[in-house]
């Protein structure tokens, strides 16, 4: 009998809105991107609420398949512009139980979420159009109100984007409580 195993849980959530879009940009401009040592969601903005109350719904989803003791708790967010010919160099978020990002901003081209495949290099693994040699990626177009959680062991970059207008994203780290 040969089974499949090492399958990882990923979450891709379009739930995002015009209007919290709009919102999330406002209060980006309001304040600088990338500041560095602040967290996003500690700032006082009605759609940082909506988004932060939207995270933690995702990734309670999340968390109650494999975790149902647990209660995900935001350790830090913060904002992302990302301009063309800037791509996001492999990294993950290793302290993380769930890391993710959400769109505020992105037209089509600016660059697309690649998750690796945790065997990547292997010869077993099914490669696909990532830009790094002998890495097995899943690609996850970045869009418009789509918001994307996943453990935050997995190795992650973005596509260097092929349009003038900027990628926005909200990135995410979370930690966990027991309930
Ligand atoms: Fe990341």
């Amino acid at each position: 009998m040969i089974h499949q195993m090492f399958s990882i849980p990923i979450g891709i959530y379009d739930i995002g809105s015009d209007r919290l879009n709009q919102g999330l940009l406002e209060a980006i401009r309001m304040n600088p991107i990338n500041e560095a040592g602040v967290d996003f969601f500690k700032r006082s903005h009605p759609a940082i609420d909506e988004l932060r109350t939207l995270f933690l719904q995702a990734a309670t989803e999340m968390l109650n398949e494999r975790f149902p003791e647990f209660t995900p708790t935001i350790k830090n967010g913060w904002a992302n512009q990302h301009p063309s010919d800037q791509p996001l160099a492999p990294h993950a978020h290793p302290h993380s139980i769930l890391a993710g990002a959400y769109y505020p901003q992105a037209p089509q081209g600016c660059g697309d979420l690649l998750l690796q495949d945790p065997n990547a290099g292997s010869m077993w693994a099914n490669y696909t159009d990532g830009p790094y040699q002998y890495m097995v990626y899943q690609r996850i177009q970045a869009k418009p109100g789509r918001m994307v959680l996943f453990p935050g062991h997995i190795v992650h970059s973005v596509a260097t984007s092929t349009v003038r207008e900027p990628r926005v994203s909200i990135a995410v780290n979370f930690g966990v409580q027991y309930k």
